[in-house]
């Protein structure tokens, strides 16, 4: 019987190929940069198997670029094909049809067939940690915690793979709000497996969301060494670390880690332009002068501006457009979202034509110094951004949009309302403590003015 790695039938050539497959899984799990040489090894050693073409269409679904939309249908096709002509096993089946439904763009039904998958074979380690991102980018936090919870009791403790499922339920936790269990669960991923960077990012989004901000950047310069491993999302790791030290208000340190970590490369990928936008705009909105650090920001977001395939990164393209200047072709992206088709099966279709489309309008009118209308179209939708995708901390970008909105606005007492809910659940944000007293000080609240103050001063000492 020829199994992989966590012991599920293969239908493969030999023992070796299907080695070869478990390899390429594992260096996805782990982020490394030599997935593409697995996958290359893997088609040497069986170009027939049916799982290979699957994984190799699966991918290409990842990357989220429509030059490869055409072949995840393709690879689609022939893995159906492969599957007939090598008769492949009930499970397998699964997997083909969920890759034609994901390069269909049916979110709901690819993820249901993966968590069907999972119902019996709860050591398929690829349809758990896809069901578990594709929810992610959903924004469908319990989807995300909940496909790890429903298999992890049938995973034996010994096993040394189980730190994947810990990591993974950790982040699906921390979603999910529950930060205790969540840190419990990453820290023992971590300690078991720290070059693990996914279960790494689970504690450190605890840490961000709790407000932790000086642990955090200690917690994550005991594991960054691994990194250099790590493929592009070792630049999201560094966006981490800079996203503690904004909440501090150590600006200095946000621009230096973005120009020698998580910008130093000028990549096109979809997270390392989001990381890069998203923080370029916190520091803008502070004051931070950038330099000419949006020129190419805004260049590649235009080249991407027709993408249209993953509403999380979209609303970051319009965001580089308008900051770059180019307000014609963030307000064409706006326009192109809200003419998309009325499709109910394409999930992004659906998202990015409803409140995709009124987020992206409010950031052109925001940046078009309409503030009000900013904040006009925010506020009905503000707590409807969830299917957005992105993680809270992620989506915390469109919160503090809509606070500086309110501010700029001129309706301090709307922004003061805003700033107490933020403060309320980041008692520790730096930032928004200064924020608080400029605004308490517009509504002539002295006292309260000095002592917002005073907590930002007392959180930078
Ligand atoms: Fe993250």
């Amino acid at each position: 019987m020829i199994t992989d790695r966590w012991g599920n039938d293969m239908t493969a050539a030999s023992q070796a190929a299907a080695d070869r497959y478990s390899d390429t899984v594992f260096s996805y799990l782990e982020f490394r940069k030599d997935t593409g040489d697995c996958l290359k090894a893997l088609m040497a050693a069986d170009a027939d198997m049916p799982m290979a073409h699957v994984l190799r269409g699966y991918f290409f679904k990842l990357f989220a670029v429509p030059a490869l939309e055409e072949r995840a249908k393709k690879g689609a096709a022939d893995a159906a094909a492969k599957a007939q002509a090598r008769g492949a096993t009930p499970r397998e089946q699964l997997h083909v049809a969920a890759l034609a439904a994901w390069a269909a763009g049916d979110y709901a039904r690819t993820v249901a067939l993966w968590d069907e998958i999972l119902v019996d074979h709860s050591r398929d380690m690829l349809a758990l940690r896809l069901s578990h991102f594709t929810q992610f980018y959903m924004g469908r936090s319990a989807g995300v915690r909940d496909a790890i919870a429903r298999v992890l009791p049938r995973w034996r403790e010994s096993d040394p793979d189980i730190a994947f499922l810990h990591g993974m339920y950790a982040f699906g936790l921390e979603e999910c709000g529950d930060y205790a269990a969540a840190e419990d669960y990453g820290r023992r991923a971590v300690a078991a497996h720290p070059d693990d960077t996914w279960s790494v990012h689970a504690v450190a989004h605890v840490l961000e969301m709790q407000g932790r901000h000086r642990e955090g950047i200690r917690f994550l310069e005991g594991l960054e060494a691994h990194w250099p491993a790590c493929n592009n999302f070792n630049f999201h790791m560094w966006w981490h670390k800079a996203l503690y030290h904004y909440e501090l208000g150590q600006f200095d340190a946000c621009l230096s880690l973005y120009d020698q970590k998580f910008r130093a490369e000028k990549t096109d990928e979809y997270l390392d332009l989001t990381n890069a936008i998203a923080m370029l705009w916190r520091l803008e909105d502070r004051g931070v002068a950038v330099g000419d650090r949006w020129v190419e920001l805004t260049e590649r977001a235009e080249k991407r501006a027709g993408d249209l395939l993953m509403p999380f990164p979209d609303m970051h393209y319009v965001m580089a457009l308008a900051a770059g200047g180019k307000m014609d072709a963030a307000n064409g992206m706006v326009a192109a979202m809200k003419a998309l088709p009325d499709d109910p099966v394409n999930y992004e279709r659906q998202v990015l034509r409803t409140a995709g489309a009124i987020l992206a309008g409010a950031i052109t009118a925001y940046r078009a110094k309409d503030f009000g209308r900013a904040v006009d179209l925010l506020m009905p939708i503000r707590y409807g951004l969830q299917p957005v995708g992105g993680s809270h901390a992620q989506r915390d970008i469109f919160a503090l949009l809509l606070i500086e909105a309110a501010i700029r606005a001129k309706r301090p007492a709307l922004a003061r309302a805003l700033l107490a809910e933020r403060l309320a659940l980041k008692p520790n944000s730096g930032v928004s403590w200064d924020s608080y007293g400029d605004v308490l000080a517009t509504l002539s609240d002295s006292a309260g003015a000095a002592q917002a103050k005073q907590k930002a001063a007392a959180i930078r000492a």
